[in-house]
Parts: C-alpha cells; structure tokens; sequence
C-alpha cells in the first residue's frame, strides 16, 4: 500500500460472525482524519472486535467471517486480494489496553519495528528514531541513561509511552488504542490523553474507552455501539451532550448518573 493512497477510512456494511454468533451488524462508519474518534457502549457489544478488524488482526481469531468492506485510500482491505497485513499494521497499529513491551531493552522496543521493516539504513538513523519517538511519547527525559536496560523494569505508565513510541516509530496513519489507559494510574492516563491530543495533528487516532469523562474531554468524533451495532455517530459534542437517539441518551445517563 503506498503511504500516499492513505487518506480516509470508512466502513461499510460490516457483518462480522465469530463460529454461529453475530459479532457486528452491518457497521457504517466514517472516521476523520487527523481527528479523535471515540467509541463508546457497554462490555460485550463489539467495540474490541470492531477495532481488531479495522487493522485485521480479529483474522486470528477461530471461527471469524465477515462482509461488508472497510475502505483505506479507496481501497478494501478486507477484499480477498486485500493488503499485505503485515504492511497494513505498519499502517494501521494498535496499542493494546495493557502494556507490551517486547522481552528486549528500551532501545530495542523502539528500533525493532523499524528493523522489521527496514526503515533504517544505518546505526545513526537508528539512534535519532529512539531518541525521536521517545521523545514525541515525553519519555525521553526519563530513559536516556538507561536505554540498554530492560524495558520491563519501567513503570506500567512508562511502559505504555513505550509501546506507544514503539508503534509510531514504523510511522502509521492511523493508531487504534482499545482502552490505553485503563490500567493506568490517573496521572499516567492524563499523559496519554494529552499526547493523544498532540498526535491527532499526524496521526488519525481511533479510541475505545469506558471512562465517559475521558470521551468528553478528547473526543472530536465519537459513535456509540450497542449490541454489535452503530446507534449514533458523528461529531463528539453533539453524541454526548445532544445525541439523537433515546438510546444514546439511556446510555449516557445511565453511566454519568
Ligand atoms: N475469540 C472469540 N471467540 C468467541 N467470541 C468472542 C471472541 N472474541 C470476542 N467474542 C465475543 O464478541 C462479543 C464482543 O466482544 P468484544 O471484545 O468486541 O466486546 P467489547 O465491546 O470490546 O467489550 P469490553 O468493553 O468488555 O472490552 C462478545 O460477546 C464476546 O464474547
Ligand atoms: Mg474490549
């Protein structure tokens, strides 16, 4: 996929059935770019799922079908003669709810996309991608005098800025984080939303998050899905301060009150 096809995503149609079980009912979806886009709904209603497929990575799991199309650039990446998805994922990553640094040092958590992929010719190109993508995530302050060391040894805040300086060092478009901060402590969680709000301007960034409060705060746009389906989409303010649908707004209540 070339960097400059990358311009918009939009879901259409989208069907997903885990074994016998509807997972998602016909998703349609515009996401912005260069925007935050919240989706907000109760456990269980398909909002991980719906993340997963946005960069295929629910293709792992057993007994997933869909239809339906997700169109990057134009193009489907769920069409059978789709994109390389290890490619895709360079374009599209994900930062998990929990950390995940890789069993290897600090410098190497960052450099080891880049490796991967090939994005650096030599040791000096190297050095500026860590010291750059820690730096975007505010860590570097913290990690320049330990970079050889384990990066299991960093506090579960530090480690996420990790995984995150990790995931924007292979330089996506798109960055999918299901519940990022949930296992953080509240200033840890503050430090994420605040980079979230300063990436926004390269990055179109797509959250799940339980903590409403947190929508309300960093949300440009924002869709509520309820039982695989989308009930309400569009922009942040107006979904959670006016939204259209009774369901929405029972939803909203229900979890503010
Ligand atoms: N690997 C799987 N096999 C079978 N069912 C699954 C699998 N993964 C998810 N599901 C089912 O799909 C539905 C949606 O799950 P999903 O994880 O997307 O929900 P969620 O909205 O992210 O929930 P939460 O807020 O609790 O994280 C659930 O009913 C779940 O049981
Ligand atoms: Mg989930």
């Amino acid at each position: 996929m070339d960097k400059s096809d990358i311009s918009s995503l939009t879901v259409r149609d989208l069907d997903l059935f885990i074994e016998d079980r509807q997972i998602l009912k016909n998703i349609n979806l515009v996401i912005p770019n260069n925007k935050i886009t919240c989706i907000v709904g109760p456990s269980g209603c398909g909002k991980s799922t719906l993340l997963k497929t946005l960069n295929r990575l629910i293709d792992d799991t057993d007994g997933v079908r869909y239809s339906g199309e997700i169109l990057i650039g134009g193009k489907n990446i769920l069409a059978a003669s789709g994109p390389d998805l290890i490619e895709l994922r360079r374009h599209i990553g994900l930062v998990p709810q929990r950390p995940c640094p890789l069993p290897m040092s600090i410098y190497e958590n960052v450099a080891y996309g880049c490796r991967i992929h090939g994005l650096c010719k030599n040791k000096k190109q190297m050095n500026e991608v860590v010291e750059n993508y820690l730096t975007e995530v505010g860590l570097w302050e913290e990690v320049k005098d330990r970079l050889n060391s384990p990066a299991g040894k960093l506090s579960i805040g530090q480690q996420q800025r990790l995984c995150l300086a990790r995931s924007l060092a292979v330089r996506p478009e798109f960055i999918l984080a299901d519940e990022a901060t949930s296992a953080l402590d509240p200033v840890s969680s503050k430090i994420i939303e605040d980079l979230f709000v300063k990436l926004k301007e390269k990055y179109t960034i797509i959250m799940v998050t339980h903590t409403l409060r947190q929508a309300l705060r960093i949300a440009d746009h924002a869709a509520f899905i309820y039982f695989g389906e989308i009930v309400e989409s569009g922009d942040a303010v107006k979904v959670f301060k006016n939204p259209e649908k009774d369901l929405t707004r029972k939803y909203l209540a229900g979890v503010f009150s």
